[in-house]
């Protein structure tokens, strides 16, 4: 079940070791959390399995286009439809905001992000070079890539 999520401790601390795990030096800290939490126009949803949030993404409403600032999923859990039911979800959200189009950006050698963003209709818009300060692939540089709605 995908829902909002508060930042409570025991949610911020579950999202801090997601981010760890996947992210490295590039991870977001519980400051850089509470940051986006007290932003009004960002919107992070977790992905539940009972009580346990196995994933979490956060889609940021930028007036004329949605921008989807990360997703996530606990490792444990990918590669059974849980990347692909946040993107819908996200998608979804932004179709209410009516917004004209959704922005993100991804390392160009994260080859499973790229393909989950292709299949929800991202194209490749643009090559970003150093995008990333740091990064667990060998490369720095990022693709853009939007979906019209
Ligand atoms: C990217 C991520 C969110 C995908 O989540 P997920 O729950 O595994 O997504 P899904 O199960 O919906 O889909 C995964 C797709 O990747 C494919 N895939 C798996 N391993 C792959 C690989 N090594 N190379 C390319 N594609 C791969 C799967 O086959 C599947 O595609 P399909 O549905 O066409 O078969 C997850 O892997 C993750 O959290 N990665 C680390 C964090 C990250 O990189 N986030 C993106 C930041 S921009």
């Amino acid at each position: 079940m995908i829902r909002k999520v508060r930042p409570i401790d025991s949610v911020l601390d579950r999202l801090v070791q997601l981010e760890s795990l996947n992210f490295g030096q590039e991870a977001w800290n519980k400051q850089m959390l509470l940051d986006m939490f007290s932003n009004k126009w960002c919107m992070p949803y977790a992905y539940y399995i009972e009580q346990t949030i196995v994933g979490y993404c956060v889609l940021v409403n930028c007036g004329e286009f949605c921008d989807i600032a990360n997703i996530v999923v606990d490792k444990q859990y990918t590669n059974r439809g849980i990347g692909s039911e946040m993107m819908q979800y996200m998608i979804d959200k932004s179709i209410k905001l009516k917004v004209d189009h959704i922005l993100l950006e991804v390392n160009t050698l994260n080859e499973r992000a790229i393909r989950l963003y292709e299949k929800h209709g991202f194209k490749i818009i643009a090559l970003r070079k150093n995008f990333y300060a740091h990064t667990l692939f060998q490369s720095n540089d990022a693709y853009s890539m939007l979906k019209k709605l």
